[in-house]
């Protein structure tokens, strides 16, 4: 398939993205204390086939290979998270210089390597002791991240200037707190809610915390969003596609915004939001860009029986999946793309995140072809640049993940690497879409 990027600055970011708990393993070297996700993996029963982050990729012993990795790739981005947990063990308090310095290391190397680092301060992985202290559902968690996040900033603001406040808070709220498959756990509307709002608050005081200590940093927030579609055109089902779009879009959307949380929303889940007079200011202060995960589209149907927001997901028959089973429909992300553009006029557009994982076989001789996850790359960048002609300020692309890794409560046998993994010896081997990434960007590159 030929893709025709001409609409994309000639500056744009061509990178991979990771997750520390995802990758790195390592999980009790050099001071590292367990988070969230630690004590989750090692409850039984939550995750496929008893998997854990304990050594996943190895990365935190293997980043000079997968910085190599990155140049064979020829990315000029990389985005990455910072492990809370390393850097101030104890949720707040006392900073571990040993967990900087791994951040200190990998960010200097990936600029050696004209790579541009991309941070993210929260990708899930909370530190243990803050949720001993009750957690997001509790506000000192956002002062918390607060006072992290000036820390990492202050070491690492003069050579980093892409940060990320939050990755994909809604799956810390309403997937970790409400649908309860992932850490903490919990299946409770009125702590999901709590959480939520003291996400969006650390967001807010992040960024505040990140400027203060690095005033040429660009924040950003990293959505995961989702184009909802109603099964019928039944007034019932009108509704309920509604309020899963503000469960999924607006709720994360409208606040960061400066317009508050969607009233309609609020209606949905009476509970009241643990408000302080001035929080609204601080949510929503005014981004430098925005962030968009996207994967799949979705169709839903009223469901009163169901937990809040009272839908049920509807199977489209004939769409194909990819090994998630979720729906492959690249026109979600153009759809999204220009919705942020003409309803919340951001700066720049990112997109975060974006792949897919499928059943990969490694032939004989050691190479992995994997026809479907480069399809599903090259549609998905078609809708991109579709997207940017249009109108659409997108600055980067992210093409999850650089490498296989520890797919949350999926385990280890979801893979959507460019780069396959194999977890008995480590060895990384580029497969047939990291190649085609390659030649994309390199195709890109040329014409700059
Ligand atoms: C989004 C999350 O940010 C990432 O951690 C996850 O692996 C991918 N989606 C794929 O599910």
């Amino acid at each position: 398939m030929t893709i025709d990027l001409a609409a994309l600055p000639h500056d744009f970011l061509w990178g991979t993205a990771t997750a520390a708990y995802q990758i790195e393993g390592a999980v009790a070297e050099d001071g590292r204390s367990p988070s969230i996700w630690d004590t989750f993996s090692h409850t039984p029963g939550r995750i496929a086939n008893g998997d854990n982050g304990d050594i996943a990729c190895d990365h935190y012993h293997r980043w000079r290979e997968d910085v190599s990795l990155m140049r064979r790739l020829g990315t000029n981005a990389y985005r990455l998270s910072v492990a809370w947990p390393r850097v101030v063990p104890g949720g707040d308090g006392a900073v571990n210089a040993k967990g900087l310095a791994f951040y200190d290391e990998l960010v200097d190397a990936l600029l050696e390597a004209d790579i541009t680092p991309s941070v993210t301060l929260y990708h899930w992985d909370l530190p243990q002791a803050l949720q001993d202290r009750g957690g997001w559902p509790e506000r000192e968690t956002a002062e918390h991240f607060a006072a992290y996040a000036a820390v990492v900033a202050e070491r690492l603001g003069d050579r980093v200037t892409h940060w990320t406040t939050l990755n994909e808070p809604l799956c810390s709220a309403w997937i970790g707190h409400l649908e309860g498959t992932m850490a903490p756990g919990w299946t409770d509307l009125t702590a999901a809610v709590r959480a939520s709002y003291h996400l969006l608050l650390a967001h807010g005081l992040g960024m505040q915390a990140i400027k203060a200590a690095a005033p040429h940093a660009q924040v950003g927030i990293v959505n995961n969003l989702s184009t909802i579609h109603a099964a019928t055109d039944r007034p019932e089902d009108l509704a309920a596609a509604r309020r899963m779009d503000g469960h999924t879009n607006r709720w994360w959307l409208d606040p960061v915004h400066g317009r508050g949380f969607p009233q309609d929303m609020r209606e949905v889940y009476r509970v009241d939001l643990p408000e302080q007079p001035g929080d609204a200011h601080v949510i929503g202060a005014r981004l430098d860009w925005l962030g968009l995960n996207y994967y799949f589209p979705q169709t839903v149907a009223d469901d009163p029986s169901a937990p809040a927001p009272f839908v049920r997901t509807v199977r489209r028959d004939g769409v194909p999946r990819t090994g998630m089973d979720w729906e492959i429909d690249a026109s979600g992300i153009e759809e999204l793309l220009l919705r942020l553009t003409s309803e919340y006029g951001p700066r720049r557009l990112y997109v975060t995140e974006n792949g897919s994982s499928f059943p990969d076989v490694v032939r004989p001789d050691g190479t992995i072809d994997d026809p479907e996850r480069r399809a599903y790359l090259e549609q998905h960048l078609a809708a991109c640049a579709s997207a940017a002609r249009k109108g659409a300020p997108l600055a980067g692309y992210f093409a999850w993940s650089l490498l296989d890794n520890f797919e949350w409560a999926y385990g280890y046998d979801k893979r959507f690497g460019l780069v396959h993994v194999d977890y008995a010896t480590q060895v990384r081997t580029i497969k047939g879409s990291g190649h085609r990434y390659a030649e994309i960007v390199r195709d890109h590159q040329g014409r700059a």
